[in-house]
């Protein structure tokens, strides 16, 4: 009898470890089905907020809950067993003051089980990453283009093709290392700048439209599945998925309309007809 060791999960340190090593893979995930197929493959999952905009139909991640992203991340966490989970602390969940974000973020760790939490923001939170760490909460930090501010940017914009825009970015990335973040996401940033923040940063840098520089990347699933409607220039779609189930929904709305769907082998039979028992092999049930 062979006796199976259980994996050991992937934890915040493992990934602060891999600066300037082997890149870092990650992705993100929002249901346990999604996650049980992505977690060999991935350093860690990422239940982002997200997907407010990718499965609930918002226009930013603004509206987003507390309550759903601890519904998305236990659901994580559940089809998990190798990967780190990291939650997104949604908008107006930890701004306002450490403490808050200590109580919302010790929710979340707590109510899901997942190993760290994200926050956007750079030196404006540098207060809040030190309070978190220094409690026992991993904080993984996210510069750049933080979708969370889109009403204050005015619309998903690029970051740092302007080199004036550089010292108050960087000053973002050396202040939340400096505070105890363990990583920190570069999301639509040039390409130059993402590079000079990873030569000088002492944490991972995790990339998203922030060029191949990065000491890992990021991509949001269905972006890179080819489930989404539009994607921004930097998703390279490594799959049509989209088409794929049109496809399939098309041929099961045919054969229902012909009702060639179900057929005998999708039927259950009495049990005691014999000419359906015999059928049978592929069932699960009788
Ligand atoms: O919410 C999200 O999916 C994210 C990634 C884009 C990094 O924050």
């Amino acid at each position: 009898m062979s006796i199976q060791k259980p994996v050991k999960r992937i934890a915040a340190p493992d990934i602060a470890a891999r600066k300037g090593g082997e890149p870092i893979v990650s992705l993100t995930a929002y249901h346990a089905h999604t996650a049980r197929i992505l977690d060999p493959h991935v350093d860690f999952l990422l239940v982002g907020d997200s997907l407010g905009m990718v499965m609930h139909g918002f226009e930013s991640t603004v509206p987003v809950p507390l309550d759903l992203m601890i519904m998305h991340g236990a659901a994580v966490v559940r089809g998990s067993s190798q990967s780190l989970v990291v939650v997104d602390m949604p908008f107006g969940s930890y701004e306002e003051s450490p403490n808050l974000a200590f109580r919302n973020a010790a929710r979340v760790m707590k109510e899901t089980g997942c190993g760290a939490v994200k926050l956007e923001g750079g030196s404006r939170m540098g207060e809040t990453v030190h309070y978190l760490t220094e409690r026992g909460i991993p904080v993984m930090a996210h510069i750049g283009l933080t979708p969370q501010s889109v009403h204050v940017m005015g619309g998903f914009k690029t970051q740092g093709r302007e080199r004036a825009e550089w010292a108050a970015i960087e000053e973002d990335a050396r202040v939340i290392a400096e505070a105890g973040a363990f990583s920190v996401v570069l999301e639509g940033m040039a390409e130059l700048l993402a590079a000079r923040i990873t030569r000088s940063c002492p944490i991972p840098t995790i990339g998203i439209g922030a060029s191949v520089e990065c000491d890992g990347q990021i991509l949001v699933l269905e972006d890179m599945l080819g489930l989404s409607p539009r994607v921004p220039k930097f998703v390279k779609e490594f799959a049509q998925i989209g088409d794929a189930i049109e496809g399939a929904v098309r041929s099961y709305a045919d054969d229902v309309r012909a009702r060639r769907f179900p057929a005998s082998e999708h039927t259950y039979a009495m049990k005691d007809d014999k000419s359906a028992a015999t059928k049978k092999t592929k069932m699960t049930g009788s």
